[in-house]
């Protein structure tokens, strides 16, 4: 059998972005239960910029292709999908493969397209929308009335669990590394700010809360961050441990954890098995997924790039210089 061959976005040496370039490789072909999907957008994610630097090798199965989430039509159907019919408008979460013209989506992690939405609206959800379902409310228990310090919160994960979390009545205390992401953040329902290059947030959430601190923290940062996180939660609080992007390493007194009962939850999605995702996905949509048709949950889009300048929209990303999501259209 001949296998056909598709562009998709390949590197040959690990490095900085420009060792990035749109390359030919085999078209997958869709296994039972699979649908192949002709790709129109997909999503940045740290994971790829980790991944491109030799840091977040793909779990093997997985293609070794960066891109974890795609929005596009389908293209074929593999055995047992009954769900999906060529030419559906269809967007999900897929364990590697997106930067490519054709990628495989597992049928029961496909969602499809409101048919008002562009492609690089769709492609901008799956995994971060996914994320802050799963680590804020599912890990984490956020809760009405509740209060959460959300770290990184301008970043793609960030910006959605803010508005996840003012859609449910919960108070979002805010940590950004600038000042236009601190009105961006305001704008978009942070009950309060504070940009942590200026101001040490420990002080200032224990003076926001009347000293109580907070039920949950989401945190990306690790190291820098991990001794404050646990000073700054009340009894019973829970620490989201959901990425280390200052270090992974550090001391903890665990006389903390013992005197305020505190819970240490980590997360990561990548790894999770297929079963697990498919509940992670379901979860999501039983919750989310009126209030997204509805509009009362958006993605915000940084900016969108061509797949041909995929080269730029790495190096945005890794400058930190990005609001919300980067997507990339594959024309
Ligand atoms: N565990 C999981 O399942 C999972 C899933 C998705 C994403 N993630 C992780 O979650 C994080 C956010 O993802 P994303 O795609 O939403 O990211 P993003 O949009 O690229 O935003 C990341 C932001 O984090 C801030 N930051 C970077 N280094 C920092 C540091 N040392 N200290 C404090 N802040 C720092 C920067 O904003 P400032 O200008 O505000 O500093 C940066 O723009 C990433 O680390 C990603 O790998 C984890």
């Amino acid at each position: 059998m001949t296998i056909e061959k598709m562009h998709a976005v390949v590197f040959d040496k690990f490095g900085e972005p420009n060792v990035l370039y749109i390359g030919n490789v085999d078209k997958p072909i869709p296994g039972p239960g699979q649908i192949l999907v002709k790709v129109h957008a997909t999503a940045l994610n740290r994971a790829d910029t980790l991944q491109r630097r030799g840091k977040y090798p793909p779990p093997a199965g997985d293609s070794t292709i960066m891109g974890l989430e795609i929005a596009g039509l389908v293209a074929a159907v593999g055995k047992n999908v009954e769900n999906f019919k060529l030419d559906d408008k269809v967007f999900g979460l897929v364990g590697g493969g997106g930067y490519a013209e054709y990628c495989l989506l597992d049928a029961q992690m496909a969602m499809k397209m409101p048919s008002n939405w562009d492609f690089t609206y769709a492609a901008a959800i799956p995994e971060v929308f996914l994320t802050a379902n799963e680590t804020a409310f599912e890990l984490g228990q956020l809760q009405t009335g509740q209060d959460l310090l959300l770290h990184a919160a301008a970043s793609g994960v960030g910006t959605t669990i803010i508005q996840m979390a003012k859609n449910s009545g919960a108070n979002v205390y805010a940590t950004v590394g600038s000042e236009e992401k601190a009105t961006f953040v305001l704008q978009l329902g942070a009950t309060a700010v504070a940009n942590y290059k200026t101001t040490d947030f420990l002080p200032w959430i224990m003076q926001q809360t009347n000293q109580r601190g907070v039920d949950v923290v989401e945190d990306f940062v690790g190291k820098d961050n991990f001794t404050r996180n646990l000073a700054a939660l009340k009894a019973e609080g829970r620490l989201i441990q959901v990425a280390t992007m200052s270090g992974a390493t550090t001391e903890i007194d665990l006389r903390t954890l013992m005197s305020k009962r505190l819970h240490l939850i980590g997360s990561v999605m990548r790894s999770r098995s297929l079963v697990d995702k498919r509940a992670i996905t379901k979860r999501f949509i039983d919750r989310w997924w009126d209030k997204l048709i509805a509009g009362e949950i958006k993605p915000t889009i940084d900016k969108v790039y061509d797949w041909h300048d995929v080269i730029a929209a790495h190096e945005r990303m890794e400058s930190n210089a990005n609001i919300g999501k980067i997507v990339l259209k594959i024309t």
